[in-house]
Order: C-alpha cells, then structure tokens, then sequence
C-alpha cells in the first residue's frame, strides 16, 4: 500500500491488459454475465481460494528481516558455518506469534510466545524455533495434541474453557513450571521486542574435531524484558488488539532495529547423563549457576516483510531443519516436533514448501533426486538424473557432515521418566528466589483470575501442585480460592 505512484498496467493472472476493472461483461446492458469474462472469472477464482488453512498453533503472528553477527568465538563447540568467523553475518527472517488463539485473536492474550528464526546459512537453513519461555508444558510429544486441544476451544460450546485447560495441567504436574511462567507477568509482554527468546530444548553442538556437546540457546533482548499487567493487556484486547504487530513494524518503519544478544549453555556430553535434572526434559532449565550464559552474538532485525502472506504467513520453520554441526538431542519432544512441522508444512502450504521464496535456502543449492507436486516452481532441477545409484551424472555426498555417532541402549517401550526427575523445585525456586514480591503477588492474582471459573475439585488438586511448589504459593492460591491454606496433605 505504500506505492502509490506505480502505474504499471493492470492485466489478468496471464498477463494480458484489462480493459475495464469495473463492469462485468454482460449480454446486454443488464446481463446476465457472460461465462467468457475471463477476467471476471479468473478474478472470483482466485479470490475463492485466498485463504490456506491457518497454522493450527501459533497462528496470529508477526514477522521481520534482519541478520545475525557473531561477536564471540564459539567454534570450540559447534562447526557450523553461520559461527565461523567472529563478524561474519547472515541473513535472518523471525516470526513471532501467540500459541492458542486464531488468526484473528488478540496479541496481548496470557499465553507463550513463539520465537522462531530462520538463518539462511550456505550449509543450508537452520530454524530455531523456540518460544520466550525457557521450559514446555509437557515432555512427551503424544501428549501434545490433547494439551492444545484444552487451550483452545470447547468442542461444544466453542467458548474458551477453564475446565478444560485446569482439567489437563492439573493431571499433568511436570506443567507446573511453565504454568508458573505464563501467570508470571511474562505470560502477556510488552510486545515482540522487549520478551527473551528459547530453545528450550537440549539440542547437540559439534565441532570441526567431532567431539559433541549438549547446549541449550538464549535469545536476551536488547530492550530489557518488559510485561503487562493482567489489566493492561485485557485492556489493549479491546483498544489494539494487534498491538504486537503494530508495535513491531511501526517501529521498524521508522527505522528503529530490535536487537537480542544469543547465548549458550554448554554441557559435557557425559555430564547430560549424570546431571540432576534429565535434560532431555523440556520442562526444566540448568541452573545458571551450573551452566552460565557464554555469548555468541547479535539477531537485529531491521526490515518489515514487503507483503504479509507472502513473506510472514507462508513462512515454514522446523526444529528438523538443522545444518552440519547441529543436531537433536534424545528429547522425546524434540523428535516428536521433527516430525511434526514438515508434515504440517506440506499439509498448509504443500510438498514443495521450501521453494516458496521465504522458505527457499537460497544461500545453499538444492540438489536432490525429489522431483514434482504441486507448485514446481524452481525448474524441477532441470534435465537432471533423479536416481542413484547412477552412473550419469548423480550427487556427491560430503561424509565429513555426518551425524556424531551416540549410544543408545534400553528396551523398546512406553516408559514413563525414571530419572530423578522432580517437576516442583525449579517452579519453587522461580517463585521464591527469583520473583519480587510484586511479580509473586501478580503470579498469584492472574492464576485466582483464570481458575476461579474451574470446577471445585479441578481447582483443589491444581492448588495441591502450586503447593508443591512452594507452600507460599500453594497456600495464597488456596486462601484466594477459599480453601484452607495448608493443601499438602489433600
Ligand atoms: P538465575 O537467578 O541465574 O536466573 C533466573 C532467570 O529467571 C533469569 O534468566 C531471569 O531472566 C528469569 N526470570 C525472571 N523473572 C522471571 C519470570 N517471571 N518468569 C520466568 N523467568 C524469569 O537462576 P537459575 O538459573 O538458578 O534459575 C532459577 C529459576 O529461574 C529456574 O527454575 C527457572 O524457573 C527460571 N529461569 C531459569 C533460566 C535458566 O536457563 N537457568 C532461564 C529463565 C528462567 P532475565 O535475565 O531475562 O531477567
Ligand atoms: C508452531 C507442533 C511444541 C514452538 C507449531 C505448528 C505445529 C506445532 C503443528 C504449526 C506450524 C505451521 O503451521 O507452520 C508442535 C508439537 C509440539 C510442539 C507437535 C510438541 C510435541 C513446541 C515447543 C515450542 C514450539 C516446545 C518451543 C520451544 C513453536 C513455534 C511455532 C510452532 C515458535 C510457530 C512457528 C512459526 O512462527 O511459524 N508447532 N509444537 N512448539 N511451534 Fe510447536
């Protein structure tokens, strides 16, 4: 909308001049219309099917172009080229979103964000695509569809449901540190810009000399962290609903930058398996005090997609999509969502979703023997042969980027987590270590908010976890509630 002197010649999707985009042919000054109004018909056409099926989490979001700069040394523990050199740049898309609500929903909604980038590398595109949370609500991904499901609405009703959403997380304890968070007031921030970025998961670094360590990324923005209140962000529902959006790309446009400084936590591959905590378990953190921040450089994002859809809403990102250096840790999570993402790409935007420009790893060349579907758009590698074993003109492989090899030994089957493994002291420390008294009390008030609307028992076995955590959380929860306040032993 911001070119308004382009006056180049209006034509129909095959590019033959239109005479008049304002009257239909019709047989006679008052029709009927004419089946051979191509223009006509072509125009419906397409406008019939402008929308794709929105993406069934995280589907309101926001997008941006910049780039990423190392400022530290960081191949001692990863080979991947985008580390290479301290200075060396390379080109970034982010999208960021909420999680529950649609397509249309508010951005200031009590709920995770998603924090996803894209690093267009000459190895190939490398996603990370995390959340501003550090930890997840669940640690197996079987349960992930049944999770979302009570996030969102109530298969009757269609509203919005407490009972659903308590009914779950109160059966699923290893939630309570991420519900800790979302009530916290980072649960609604201040926008895009001023929220930190996660991998949350374990992921596995590998340098030039093989040897592997388990690391776990920080995105700390530049901005400094800043919230909502539960007041101010029900407020901005009302009055900007898009607020997030607006507040991203006004700022951009105006020639501001946001800028996050990425760090890593590095962990001895044999220390993982000895750790006091599991670390293939999404719902924990490593202390910092174990595993300090070590830098690695700069995400600055300085320029506002041209077109929304065709940049934003039709970008594809997948924790799978790794480069050499980079690989998944054991995190059943993790692998769950390897799969996931590419099936729901080809599900929303078809087979060949990576040739849509915003996808397209356009600083590496695609060659490979897939060929066809829909929307071939990027020559289908030409006369190339598409087998091998070849003796025409086939692909080299590179060995050197092979996987680090690891053991894994054990018995197939469902297992439940038998490492120690508690779900409540790292809930317990945020609450009363890291928490002021103001954060704890907005905590406490925001979670009163949301679960008075679930049924009695439903509250009472969630306030048993709270009091798990931290009997000062348990038991304000439970005195709000109207519960006597020592609920250990319910
Ligand atoms: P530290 O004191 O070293 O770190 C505390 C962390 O908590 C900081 O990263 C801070 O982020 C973050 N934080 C502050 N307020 C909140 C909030 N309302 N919700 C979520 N995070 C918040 O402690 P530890 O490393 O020993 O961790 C203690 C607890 O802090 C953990 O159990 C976990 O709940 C939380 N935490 C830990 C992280 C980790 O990777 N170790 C990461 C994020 C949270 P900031 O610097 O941006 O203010
Ligand atoms: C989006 C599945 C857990 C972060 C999505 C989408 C699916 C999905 C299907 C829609 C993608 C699209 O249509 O493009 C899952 C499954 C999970 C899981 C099965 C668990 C087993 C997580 C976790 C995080 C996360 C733990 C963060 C650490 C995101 C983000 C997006 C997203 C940021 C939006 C990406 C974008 O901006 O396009 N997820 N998810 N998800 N998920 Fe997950």
């Amino acid at each position: 909308m911001t070119d308004t002197k382009n006056t180049s010649v209006l034509t129909t999707s095959t590019g033959s001049p239109v005479d008049d985009n304002q009257n239909s042919v019709t047989a006679g000054e008052y029709g009927p219309v004419l089946l051979q109004d191509f223009h006509l018909i072509d125009k419906l056409a397409h406008f019939d099917r402008e929308r794709i099926p929105e993406r069934v989490v995280h589907a309101k979001g926001a997008g941006a172009w910049g780039y990423f700069e190392v400022t530290h040394d960081v191949t001692k523990f990863c080979k991947a080229k985008v580390f290479e050199t301290v200075g060396k740049r390379t080109p970034v898309f982010t999208r960021f979103s909420t999680v529950g609500g649609e397509k249309g929903s508010a951005d200031t909604e009590r709920d995770p964000r998603g924090f996803a980038v894209k690093f267009y590398t000459e190895e190939g595109n490398w996603d990370m695509v995390g959340n501003n949370t550090p930890v997840f609500f669940i640690r197996d991904p079987i349960k992930f569809p049944d999770f979302i499901h009570t996030q969102k609405r109530n298969p009757q009703t269609n509203l919005k449901c407490a009972n659903m959403f308590w009914d779950f997380l109160s059966q699923v304890p290893e939630s309570a540190h991420q519900v800790t968070i979302l009530f916290s007031d980072r649960g609604t921030p201040d926008g895009y810009r001023r929220m930190n970025g996660y991998s949350s998961h374990t992921f596995k670094w590998v340098n030039e000399q093989g040897e592997a360590f388990w690391v776990k990324l920080h995105f700390k923005t530049d901005s400094g962290i800043k919230n909502f209140t539960a007041s101010e962000a029900d407020a901005l529902k009302s009055t900007n609903p898009d607020y997030a959006t607006e507040d991203l790309f006004k700022h951009i446009a105006q020639g501001g930058s946001a800028s996050w400084t990425l760090n890593v936590q590095v962990m001895p591959i044999n220390d993982g398996y000895k750790y006091r905590w599991n670390i293939f378990d999404v719902t924990k953190v490593w202390p910092h005090a174990d595993y300090p921040l070590i830098p690695v450089g700069k995400l600055v994002l300085n320029r506002n997609p041209e077109n929304y859809f065709a940049e934003t809403e039709q970008s594809a990102f997948s924790p799978s999509h790794l480069v050499p250096g980079m690989e998944p840790s054991l995190d059943k999570m993790l692998q769950g969502r390897l799969f996931s993402y590419p099936d729901t790409h080809r599900h929303r935007l078809g087979a060949n979703y990576d040739q849509i420009p915003v996808n397209c790893p356009y600083r590496a060349r695609v060659s490979n023997n897939q060929r066809d579907g829909p929307m071939c758009v990027n020559g289908n590698q030409g006369s190339r042969v598409n087998y091998e074993p070849t003796t025409f003109h086939g692909y080299k492989v590179r060995p050197e980027t092979k996987l680090s090899t690891q053991r894994v030994t054990g018995l197939v089957g469902r297992f439940k987590p038998a490492h120690p493994n508690d779900d409540f002291s790292q809930p317990g420390a945020l609450f009363r270590k890291v928490m002021s008294d103001k954060d704890k009390a907005n905590t406490i008030g925001n979670i009163v908010g949301h679960i008075k609307g679930a049924n009695r028992d439903i509250q009472e076995r969630q306030v048993r976890i709270f009091y798990k955590c931290d009997a000062e959380y348990g038991s304000k929860i439970a005195t709000a509630l109207g519960f006597p306040a020592n609920r250990s032993n319910l």
